[in-house]
This record gives structure tokens, C-alpha cells and sequence, in this order.
């Protein structure tokens, strides 16, 4: 039998399981506290139960119930990123296959690591505070006391009490609302959530949220400064929403979670898209650059079967989620675009893949498919490989099973088999050798030892199709080879997309600096300063760090902390210390007004050598 346990947290699957969760929340933004109660309906496995552990992270509890009698609980000692479990006594001894019920009356701690608590003027109509949740990995015990682990799965409803100039939306269908009965000035707003999904999809917004239909089951959720640009501008991709709904439909079977509406949160929101049920999160950031916009939103959508239905059994198996999703999501891209744009993405991906083992290191454990996570914070473990050394192993198997059509035929029954319940990687390779039962000869050729527990790159590397990158990689070729930069002129633009355009400043970051010169004639040409879409704008800045182009230096600080998308904010800190181009920025822009004793230490704290010192 599969391990019952789940490195990244303290509560043990083998005795007990939870199979509903009745939340009860009153958000005080005035203390960044909600007090809350929950009550776990639990199943128990096996006999002579007497007691059982939850996750928490900086929860106060004040009380245990469990079928209404007090029950003993202590709190053990806090662990850095798993938190402190919580050991609940019960009153009495079940028997395997009864349930019980556990109520717990707690709350959150203002540094709850779930939780990011704005002040009205964080946001954009600056009147209202805002909250948002991001769970995924092991952060939803730092909201909720539960066995915090993906291997388990529970139905949920909420309640929850907010003022009531704000709204409240959750990972859930939104079943109805009304005045707090004890408090005037608040509102209650209830949730219900009937599909069995792990811990890490349980999401909350509260804030001064509008809404708009953008399909027959979708709905776009923002504050209303945003809702107006959504409509305005982006009308095209955002309808184009259902139709990514019915196309991945068509790949994995129906989406079982009735309603699909996406959420746009405030510039901090660290990730691209979060695919909470019912309701995918979305960084702002995506607004300026709507093909980006396309794939995220494709990928999110992928989520619904791939993660959400099929879930990784704990965050070894992380790949499983994504990777089967950045399959999908290219099916998609495939369906809507063509086969041609599938391999041009997906040769963006193995780049991406390329980046990420280099900055972990090719011996770096953490860029096996399936790592170790004894010990290892899921936050610190986060990078491309598993979404690319992913991609690229079912890639690769698609290719020696037989194409698109019969792989994607695979991925199906996969998801059928699995729905409701969550894997592991073993368990998927199982059912890779069952569906594919003539073609084991084949499959057993695999290098599975170096594709799943061996850091660095894959044993193979796929050959995609470059149709769509050719042009990319000849104007990148011509940046690095041509002496005559009168040569260039914005015609060199005039043919590229958006994603080629991308392409090409991707390309050109993997290539040793341009010398200050050409950087500077590339602004001059393609006016690339000017261009708004964050994903091009994260690569050209990051190409003028390298270059030490001291002028891109407030710019990319401007974007590292306008926006906190991790994917951008990271790389973009990382260049400006990495190319010692802010201190020379600091001293050539700001000469003078800093103290000759200050600037020396600074320099220091900065890691610059300044000739002066270390
Ligand atoms: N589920 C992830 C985001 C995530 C992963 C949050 C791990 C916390 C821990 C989401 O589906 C995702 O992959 N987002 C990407 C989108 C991109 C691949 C299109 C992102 O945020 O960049
Ligand atoms: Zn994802």
C-alpha cells in the first residue's frame, strides 16, 4: 500500500479522514483577524480511535468540541513552514467507519501566511480594505485547522460575516446572502462547495468586488476600477473563455464544477493564475497583455481536470498537476491555434526548464521530477521543473506511443480513472503500463530513473517544430552577430507576434550581455520602453540590467514593486544584485547626497566591490 503520510504535514491519513468542512467567519479588517470556527466531519478508519492530529499555523484556538462534548487539545511546538499540530483527545472511542464531528473556535493571526490584508490605499478604488487568500501549498492551516494535505478530499460550506459595503467570494457556488442578524452595519455571505477537493483550494476574497457575465457560466470579478478595463479591452480574449471551457471539454470530459469565473486581484497577488474551484485567480498584471491573458486563463481552466479532479497525492507528486496541465493547456492552444503554436510554446517551455536548472544547479535535488520533500518547504521547491521536466516526459511519451490524438487519449482515461482522488506518481506510471498495454516493449525503454530521480535536464530532448521560433531566432542571431547596428530598424518588428516577440527577448537573455550600445539602438528601433505587456516588459528590463543600462534601473525597480507576481518580481531583484547595477546606479544618480561612510557600507550590504573594500 501507498505511504499515509505526507511530509509537508503533521496529520496522518491512515486513521482518519475528513470528509466535509462547515466554516463559520467573521473577517475583522480591523485587527487582520477572522474568527472563525470550523467543524471537520471525520471519518475514521480504523478501531480503538481515540484521537487525532490537524494542521495549524499561528491559529489561537480556544476550544475543541467533538459531537458537541469538550474535547482535550494541545498545541505542540511550532515548526518553521509546517507549522504546529494540533492533538485533539476525544471524549470517547469510535470504531472504524464511524464519523465524528470536530469543531474547532480559533483565530487566524494577522501574519496569517494565507492571507494578504490591504489597506484601502493598496487598492485600486483606494475606499475599501481588501483580503485575499493563496492556500496552495501548505498554507490553508494558517486560515483553517485541517489535515492540510492534497491526499485527502472534502466537500465545503462557509458562512462568512464582512462589512457590508464589501462583498465575499469563495472557491465555492455562491449560495445567497444576507444582513448579519447580530450586526447591522455587516453582511453574511454563504458558500457551498459540493465537489470533494483538497485543502489547498479553499479560497477567500473579501473586498469592494463588482461583477460582470462574460458567459453562460462564467462571470469576471474585480474591484470596479478594474471590471471597466476587463469589458473595455479585453472583451475578445475574456469571451473567448467559454470557448476554452468547451474545447477542453472536448480533450478531458465535462467540468464538473458548474460555475467558472475569474477573479482579478490586486497587484500583489504573487502568482500568474491560482485555479481555486469555481473561481481562478488572476494577477492583474495579465490586463496590458491579453495574449498572455489566453494562457494563463487555458491554463487555469486545465486545472478543473488535472489537479482540481485529479489531484497530486502530496507535493512530491507536483508534477502530476502541472505538468498534465501544461499539457492540456497547450491541447488547447493546439485546438484554437495550431499544432505549429503548441510546439512553439512548448520549445519556450524547455527554455524555461534550461533557466530554472540553472539558477537551482544541474545537481540540485530539487530539480528532479519527483524531489524529496522531507524537510523542504513547498515555496522553496517552487521553479519550472515541474511544470517542463513534466510537459517534456508526456511530450516525449507522446511521441513513442503514437501523436497528439492517441497520448490525449491516454490523458483522458487517466483523468476518468483518477477523478475524485488524488496519485502518485507510481500510481500514474501503473496506469500508463495498463492503458498502453501493447506498447510496453516500448514504455520499459524509458529512461525512468533519469526522467523522474535525477536532477539537471531530461535524458532526451524533443525536437519541436520551429516554424513559429525561426524568425525569432534569426533577428536574436542578428543582435548577437551584426557589428552595424545601423542595420536595424523597426521593420525587424514589423512581422513579429507578440509571443515571437517574447521569443526573441527570451532568446537573446539566454545569450552573454549585449554590449550598452545595441540595448541602447533597440530602444531607439523597436521602442521597446513603451510597450505595456508585462511579459515583454519583464524580459527587455532584465536585458538592460544585464547590459548595465543604468537608465533601466529605476524601471525595473518600479516593476519588481508595483506588481508582486513572483515570476517577474524575483528574477528582476535577483538581476539588478546579480549585475551590481544598483549601487552604480545609486551613486551615479544619487552622487553626493550619500555619506561617504554610508555609500561604502551600503556597497558592502549590496555585494559590490567598490575597490574599496570586500
Ligand atoms: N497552481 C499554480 C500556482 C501555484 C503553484 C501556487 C504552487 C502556489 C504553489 C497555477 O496553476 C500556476 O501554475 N500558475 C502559473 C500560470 C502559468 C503556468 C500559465 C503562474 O502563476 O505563473
Ligand atoms: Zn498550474
Amino acid at each position: 500500500m501507498a505511504s499515509a503520510t505526507d511530509p509537508c504535514s503533521f496529520s496522518s491519513f491512515s486513521k482518519c479522514v475528513t470528509k466535509h468542512l462547515n466554516l463559520t467567519y467573521h473577517v475583522d479588517f480591523d485587527s487582520h483577524v477572522i474568527k472563525a470556527k470550523v467543524a471537520l466531519t471525520v471519518e475514521v478508519l480504523v478501531d480503538n480511535f481515540t484521537s487525532l492530529t490537524l494542521d495549524t499555523k499561528d491559529l489561537k484556538v480556544s476550544k475543541v468540541t467533538a459531537n458537541g462534548q469538550a474535547a482535550k487539545f494541545t498545541l505542540g511546538p511550532k515548526h518553521s513552514f509546517m507549522g504546529t499540530p494540533l492533538e485533539i483527545t476525544l471524549p470517547f472511542d469510535l470504531s472504524r467507519g464511524q464519523h465524528v464531528i470536530v469543531e474547532v473556535t480559533y483565530e487566524t493571526a494577522p501574519s496569517a501566511s494565507a492571507l494578504q490584508w490591504l489597506t484601502p490605499e493598496q487598492t485600486a478604488g483606494k475606499k475599501h480594505p481588501y483580503l485575499f487568500s493563496q492556500c496552495q501549498a501548505t498554507h490553508c492551516r494558517s486560515m483553517v485547522p485541517c489535515q492540510d494535505t492534497p491526499a485527502m478530499k472534502h466537500t465545503y460550506y462557509a458562512q462568512v460575516s464582512v462589512p457590508k459595503e464589501l462583498v465575499a467570494v469563495m472557491s465555492a457556488v455562491r449560495d445567497g446572502q444576507e444582513p448579519d442578524p447580530q450586526d447591522s452595519s455587516r453582511a453574511i455571505y454563504r458558500f457551498r462547495q459540493p465537489v470533494p477537493m483538497p485543502s489547498y483550494l479553499i479560497a477567500i476574497v473579501v473586498g469592494a468586488l463588482e461583477s460582470r457575465e462574460i458567459g453562460p457560466r462564467s462571470r469576471v470579478w474585480s474591484e470596479k476600477e478594474y471590471v471597466g478595463d476587463l469589458s473595455m479591452s479585453h472583451s475578445f480574449y475574456i469571451s473567448r473563455t467559454e470557448t476554452m471551457l468547451k474545447t477542453a471539454e472536448d480533450l478531458a470530459g465535462p467540468y464538473v464544477w458548474g460555475q467558472y469565473d475569474i477573479l482579478v486581484l490586486p497587484p500583489s497577488f504573487p502568482y500568474g493564475g491560482m485555479e481555486n474551484p469555481c473561481l481562478t485567480f488572476a494577477t492583474p498584471t495579465l490586463l496590458a497583455g491579453d495574449r498572455s491573458l489566453s494562457n494563463v486563463i487555458a491554463h487555469e481552466i486545465s486545472h478543473s481536470w488535472t489537479g482540481n479532479l485529479v489531484t497530486n497525492k502530496t507535493w512530491e507528486h507536483f508534477w502530476l498537476n502541472e505538468g498534465h496541465t501544461v499539457y492540456l493547456e497547450r491541447m488547447i492552444g493546439r485546438s484554437m491555434e495550431s499544432e505549429q503554436f503548441r510546439q512553439f510554446k512548448a520549445m519556450g517551455g524547455w527554455k524555461d526548464l534550461q533557466e530554472s536548472v540553472n539558477t537551482f544547479g544541474a545537481n540540485n535535488p530539487l530539480t528532479n521530477l519527483v524531489p524529496n520533500m522531507n524537510e523542504v518547504d513547498p515555496d522553496d521547491a517552487f521553479s519550472s521543473v515541474p511544470y517542463e521536466k513534466g510537459f517534456a516526459l508526456l511530450y516525449h511519451l507522446e511521441e513513442l506511443m503514437g501523436g497528439p490524438e492517441v497520448f490525449m487519449g491516454f490523458v483522458k482515461s487517466y483523468i476518468q480513472m483518477f477523478a475524485y482522488s488524488s496519485v502518485t506518481t507510481e500510481e500514474w506510471k501503473k496506469y500508463l503500463f495498463t492503458y498502453f498495454k501493447n506498447k510496453v516493449d516500448i514504455l520499459n525503454k524509458v529512461d525512468w530513473n533519469a526522467w523522474m530521480h535525477t536532477p539537471g535536464m531530461p535524458p532526451v530532448k524533443p525536437q519541436y517544430d520551429t516554424t513559429m521560433a525561426d524568425a525569432c531566432i534569426a533577428l536574436c542571431k542578428r543582435w548577437t552577430k551584426e557589428g552595424d547596428l545601423g542595420n536595424f530598424s523597426e521593420v525587424d518588428m514589423k512581422t513579429l507576434s507578440t509571443h515571437q516577440l517574447i521569443e526573441f527577448l527570451s532568446l537573446l537573455l539566454q545569450e552573454d550581455p549585449l554590449p550598452l550600445s545595441h540595448v541602447k539602438r533597440m530602444q531607439e528601433v523597436y521602442r521597446l520602453n513603451a510597450l505595456n505587456n508585462a511579459e515583454i516588459r519583464f524580459r527587455w528590463l532584465r536585458l538592460c540590467v544585464k547590459s548595465k543600462w543604468e537608465d533601466a534601473v529605476p524601471m525595473a525597480l518600479k516593476m519588481a514593486t508595483e506588481q508582486g507576481r513572483m515570476k517577474f518580481t524575483r528574477p528582476l531583484f535577483n538581476i539588478l544584485l546579480k549585475t551590481r547595477v544598483l549601487f552604480s546606479y545609486l551613486e551615479h544618480t544619487h552622487k553626493g547626497s550619500m555619506h561617504p561612510v554610508t555609500s561604502n557600507l551600503v556597497a558592502k550590504d549590496l555585494k559590490v566591490d567598490t575597490g574599496k573594500s570586500t
